[in-house]
């Protein structure tokens, strides 16, 4: 749908007003090297997707907030005054969630909006949907209400906030932060504990990302997200008596890593560790070699990834497994692995753009005959972080 047709749909929804229609986007992410390192204070590579989420908004002339969306059926109902005081357990705690955090930094929502989401990304597929929403909603807010204070760094942390506290999913910083930094053509490099980060040339030539949606529900998910990153903590204070000054696992080189790690006895919680600690190394690798535009050792240093979340860190399954799997077997693929928490949701591969046709349809063919289910293809570039679309106004 394009800008028209939305605009033309939230009029149809809401009516027409004197006051004016503005429309914002956010991006989705891919994550194309550094998987469940953000919570463990390490290094990302992530980069914004150019499809995402559009939100159309106008002011009200009363205190109510009026939330619908073309692509869900709930539509939320709340006035000024009772944001934040339930939860529905509905897609608008994403956007509520946000505002409850936006009041919190001073940002009050001071008057009612008409709100018209259109979303793009597939949910629950690990291309962080759920941050677009959140990301989109505080910054078209700010500036509705005129006081663009908060940067999208901090409108990343309130937006992780909202989705910590309020919805209640103990995620990390990597998805808000892509999507509200991201930037054409560009991954960005973030170091999660200090959150410096860099824009790195994401230059791919003839060769194109390829993402690839297994379709697998992600059931287990949040529960053994929660266990993965308990572990990584139980291992933290192990490490920790031997070097007190360790702030988190990423901040352990590999060869340092080899000096402590027989005091892990526990060995679920030692191959754990050993993932974060080994591809921390591979996301500065990564840059090095994407740097020197050398684009079959980042592949292999995906594929390297995809092994360890498989092995070690034991989030990847049987779909992930065999979509990958079946994307290596395509002669211009320089590296195919899971991307975002796991247990189901996508994969991203590196292809060259002459093998992506034949990609789709034979990796897609193979995909459906050993697992039943129907996987989707997007083959994508690398769009630009949250923004207003002004041309559209
Ligand atoms: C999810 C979380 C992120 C990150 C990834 C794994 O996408 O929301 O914070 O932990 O999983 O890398």
């Amino acid at each position: 749908m394009d800008i028209q047709q939305l605009k033309q749909k939230f009029i149809e929804r809401y009516g027409e007003s004197k006051d004016a229609i503005r429309v914002f986007h956010s991006p989705g992410r891919v994550n194309l090297i550094g998987e469940h390192i953000d919570y463990n204070g390490g290094y990302v590579l992530p980069a914004a997707l150019e499809f995402g989420t559009t939100l159309i908004i106008r002011e009200r002339q009363d205190d109510k907030l009026q939330l619908a969306s073309t692509n869900m059926e709930y539509e939320g109902l709340l006035e000024i005054a009772t944001i934040g005081k339930a939860k529905t357990g509905e897609w608008t705690d994403y956007p509520v969630g946000v505002m409850v955090e936006l009041q919190a930094k001073g940002v009050n929502v001071t008057r009612g909006y008409d709100f018209l989401y259109h979303g793009e990304i597939p949910n629950g597929a690990g291309l962080s949907s759920s941050a677009s929403l959140e990301v989109l909603t505080g910054f078209a807010i700010q500036a509705l209400e005129g006081i663009e204070n908060i940067d999208t760094v901090q409108l990343a942390l309130l937006s992780q906030k909202a989705e910590n506290e309020f919805v209640g999913v103990n995620c990390g910083i990597m998805d808000q932060f892509a999507v509200a930094n991201g930037a054409e053509d560009h991954a960005i490099l973030l170091m999660c504990d200090t959150l410096e980060y860099k824009k790195v040339p994401f230059r791919t030539g003839a060769y194109k990302l390829i993402i690839g949606n297994t379709n697998k529900r992600r059931g287990l998910v949040d529960s053994a997200y929660n266990e993965r990153r308990s572990q990584c903590e139980q291992a933290l204070a192990i490490l920790k008596e031997q070097r007190p000054e360790l702030g988190y696992l990423a901040q352990l080189t590999p060869e340092q890593f080899a000096e402590h790690e027989g005091h892990i006895t526990d060995e679920k919680v030692r191959q754990r560790a050993r993932h974060v600690v080994e591809e921390n190394a591979r996301v500065l690798t990564s840059v090095e070699a994407l740097s020197n535009n050398d684009l079959e050792t980042f592949g292999q240093l995906m594929n390297a990834s995809h092994e360890s979340l498989r092995d070690l860190y034991e989030v990847s399954c049987e779909e992930l497994d065999v979509m990958v799997e079946e994307a290596r077997r395509i002669p211009g693929t320089l590296g195919a692995r899971m991307t975002g928490a796991g247990f189901g949701g996508c994969t991203v591969s590196l292809v060259h753009e002459d093998d992506a046709e034949r990609f789709v349809k034979e990796v897609g063919a193979a995909y459906e005959s050993r697992t039943g289910l129907k996987g989707e293809f997007y083959v994508c570039g690398v769009g630009d972080g949250v923004k207003e679309l002004k041309e559209a106004k």
